[in-house]
């Protein structure tokens, strides 16, 4: 199934009052929110979340971004969820993402690109069961 995919709304977003334009351009897109919370990620957390990338060289810039504020997570529905939901976002360097784009319109930098989109089915499931329970699917 390709039909669910996982997003955050990153702290840069969140802090520059981009909540609710970006929430408009996912529902606009045909997106349905399956969970949805405001939350935040302490460093240990942001930690395991991008665990995949600890021996990158940006993984330690990563966390500390990642925990520096509050975020929005939620679990989205659509056809085709992963690949059409990384068209809506776009390139992850904001300099390279086509006009309109999410990431065009509202990110500063690789690292504050405004939005997380998951890569793939399993990392959806992966990053979805990080922060939802059963209880919280709708
Ligand atoms: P995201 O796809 O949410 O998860 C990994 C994040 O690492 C990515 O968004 C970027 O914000 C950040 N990042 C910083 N530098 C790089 C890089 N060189 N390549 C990929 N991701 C990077």
């Amino acid at each position: 199934t390709t039909n669910r995919t996982f997003t955050m709304i990153k702290p840069d977003a969140v802090a520059n009052g981009h909540i609710g334009a970006i929430l408009d351009q996912i529902s606009k897109a045909g997106f349905k929110f399956v969970a949805f919370k405001y939350t935040a990620l302490t460093p240990e957390k942001a930690g395991e979340f991008y665990a995949v990338h600890s021996e990158r060289p940006f993984y330690k810039d990563l966390v500390s971004f990642m925990s520096s504020g509050p975020i929005v997570a939620a679990i989205l529905e659509k056809d085709n969820a992963i690949e059409d939901f990384r068209k809506l976002i776009g390139a992850t360097d904001p300099a390279k993402a086509d006009a309109g784009t999410i990431r065009n319109l509202f990110a500063k930098s690789i690292d504050a690109n405004a939005v997380h989109g998951s890569d793939s089915d399993e990392n959806a499931q992966i990053e979805g069961n990080f922060f939802f329970s059963a209880f919280e699917r709708f």
